[in-house]
């Protein structure tokens, strides 16, 4: 069967970076066509840097890193240094990138590969904000039914929010962008705080990492160390959840995930509950369904599985 394509819309975030990885490290199952950054975690000048550096280690600088939009739709930029630190990438020191952004800009790039390729054929994977897909949708309405699909990290139910008591960060920075890619009527498939929190890294995978012992896992042991303290002291638990990864671990293994096509809707007129995914998981509304939600992880699948990809690198 031939790979899948896709295009990773990326705000790097050491979770980030992980998920980067570990679909460079799938190339029989995944086609990486781009790899398009946008502000979130950081600001845009340093997204794009990481994205680039994720992309050297791997030894993978064949793929085209297009930068994107610096800020939200309408909103001022928020971002979560407290998580990823100052560069994004804290807890590894690597070398400026030598690979150059590509010439296009995300969103020309995201426009160009959806015409390009046969109708249904690429899916869209955003692990950051969505300001550059509502953005790409809002200058070329045609790529949309061009889509096989989107698979993306954001929102959350059950969890309800980790940047307020109400909303998820990747949906809270540019609710906007988040409203016109849930009504757009693509195929969506949620993978949200509800599952994330459920794929928390524990000690004994990391020291299964750690024994592997390559330049890769090196550093990402050095990642993901600096990553989970954040969460870890937030939640009390054991480790930190690894968000992104479950996005590339879906397209990979979707029988390790299990969900529900539901209704979700996005919060965007109200300041205290701005960016909140409004999940109808208990179908209490006759709004209709339009999005997969993912809710549950096969944990112990998911991190042999990526164990398993980040030893390839
Ligand atoms: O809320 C978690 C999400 O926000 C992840 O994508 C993380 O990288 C940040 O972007
Ligand atoms: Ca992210």
């Amino acid at each position: 069967m031939a790979p899948q394509k896709i295009i990773i819309d990326t705000d790097p975030g050491q979770d980030d970076a992980i998920a980067i990885l570990l679909a460079l490290a799938s190339p029989e199952e995944l086609e990486v066509l781009a790899i398009t950054t946008v502000a979130g975690n950081v600001p845009l000048d340093k997204t794009s840097r990481n994205a680039r550096v994720i992309c050297e280690l791997a030894g993978k600088t064949d793929i085209p890193v297009h930068e994107g939009c610096d800020r939200p739709m309408q909103r001022t930029l928020v971002t979560a240094e407290y998580v990823h630190g100052k560069t994004g990438l804290d807890g590894a020191d690597l070398p400026e990138p030598k690979m150059p952004v590509a010439s296009l800009s995300a969103v020309e790039a995201i426009i160009h590969h959806i015409r390009r390729e046969p109708p249904g054929s690429v899916t869209l994977c955003p692990l950051g904000p969505l300001t550059n897909i509502a953005t790409a949708f809002s200058q070329a309405p045609d790529i949309v039914e061009r889509l096989a699909g989107i698979v993306l990290m954001g929102g959350a139910y059950f969890e309800v929010g980790n940047t307020t008591p109400a909303a998820e960060f990747n949906i809270y920075v540019d609710p906007e962008a988040a409203e016109i890619v849930i009504k757009s009527g693509i195929d969506i498939t949620i993978l949200s705080l509800d599952v994330t929190h459920k794929a928390l890294i524990t000690q004994p995978w990391l020291d299964r990492i750690v024994a592997l012992d390559t330049p890769v896992t090196r550093v990402a042991t050095g990642w993901l160390n600096f990553y989970e303290r954040y969460d870890v002291e937030k939640y009390g638990g054991a480790g930190g959840p690894l968000h992104d990864p479950c996005v590339i671990a879906y397209l990979l293994r979707p029988d390790l995930f299990s969900g529900r096509r539901i209704n979700v809707e996005i919060e965007t007129q109200s300041d205290l509950t701005r960016g909140m995914t409004v999940a109808d998981w208990w179908g209490v509304t006759d709004r209709p369904p339009n999005a997969l939600f993912i809710g549950d992880v096969d944990s112990d699948g998911f991190f042999d599985l990526l164990a398993e990809r980040l030893a390839r690198l």
